[in-house]
């Protein structure tokens, strides 16, 4: 029987989340823990849904997966097809806890209806689609999960431009974890939106930029300590954008009290997940028990240069 296969992956912004909504860089990198993979084949009649939050036809498929029934609807329209089609999806990208879960079930299932049909599939295109069904997820996304959700590469990203992919040059380790509530990404866009008249507001998105500009040098210069104080200072500027909660917090205050050399929240924010980085990976796994016995659900660790090529 004909099928389609196609894949994504979760991603991790290191700097720059929400103020890459307004034109400023931001820093991200592709996540291996955590994947989708899509299968499209042949159904009787029409067409169908298999998934974690759903099984049925897509008609029928609830308003919490509208953006992927747009990214569906519209690679069929640009493929000028109808046929009835039966479209599986695993993943174990936790939903909603700021790792672009929504962008990559769009460019996992996108790939995959493209691969049924044999057909190439431009980046642009990809990132067109995403870009659609992204607007139904996050009311006004900077485009930067549909890129990371299906790059191989870390990412210096710009609205609107040509990104440039990065090298981490750096001796140090990243641990992520999961405060195991949902994030409120569409929410905190929102939010921050309505308070951008404000000239503080504005100064905010400003000094965000101006953080990831810096850190991409710490970046590619094996800059751990300076890194680690800008992350830090990243999510006094998010806290102050109102887009932190409590559980973020208390993680960020555990690893630095812990020995992390910076911590923040990742992604939207209001809950999902936070990052930390420390000197090695001894002190890692130090911060990451804290971590865990403080309330994270789970926790990741990589070395920085495993995150330069998805595998
Ligand atoms: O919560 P996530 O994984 O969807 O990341 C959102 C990142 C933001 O900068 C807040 C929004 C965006 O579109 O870039």
């Amino acid at each position: 029987m004909r099928q389609g296969k196609g894949f994504a992956h979760g991603k991790i912004i290191l700097i720059g989340e929400h103020s890459v909504v307004y034109g400023k860089p931001a820093i991200a990198v592709p996540f291996p823990s955590t994947k989708i993979t899509a299968l499209v084949s042949e159904a009787n009649t029409e067409i169908t849904i298999d998934c974690l939050f759903y099984r049925g036809l897509l008609k029928k498929m609830p308003e919490l997966l509208a953006s992927l029934h747009k990214a569906i609807d519209l690679t069929l329209e640009l493929l000028n097809k109808e046929m009835p089609l039966s479209i599986k999806i695993e993943s174990s990208i936790p939903a909603e806890r700021g790792m672009g879960s929504s962008a990559a079930v769009s460019v996992a299932t996108i790939r995959a209806i493209f691969d049924y049909y044999e057909t190439p599939l431009s980046y642009k295109q990809l990132l067109d689609i995403v870009a659609e069904s992204e607007k139904i997820a996050h009311g006004n996304p900077s485009g930067l999960d549909a890129l990371m959700t299906s790059s191989t590469t870390p990412y210096f990203f710009i609205k609107n431009e040509v990104c440039e992919p990065i090298t981490l040059n750096m001796e140090a380790v990243l641990i992520v974890a999961d405060t195991g509530q949902t994030g409120k990404t569409k929410q905190a866009v929102a939010d921050v939106a309505s308070q951008m008249r404000s000239p503080e507001t504005q100064k905010f998105i400003q000094v965000l930029g101006e953080y990831s500009q810096e850190a991409k040098n710490y970046l590619e210069n094996n800059q751990p300590d300076k890194l680690g104080d800008v992350m830090t200072q990243a999510h006094t500027l998010l806290q102050k954008l109102n887009v932190s909660n409590e559980s973020l917090d208390h993680l960020v205050s555990v690893s630095l009290a812990n020995g992390a050399l910076g911590a923040k929240l990742t992604g939207g924010g209001r809950g999902g997940c936070m990052i930390a980085l420390a000197k090695n990976i001894t002190d890692a796994k130090h911060i990451s028990k804290q971590l865990k016995a403080q309330g994270a659900k789970q926790t990741w660790l990589y070395e920085m240069s495993e995150l330069n090529e998805q595998p």
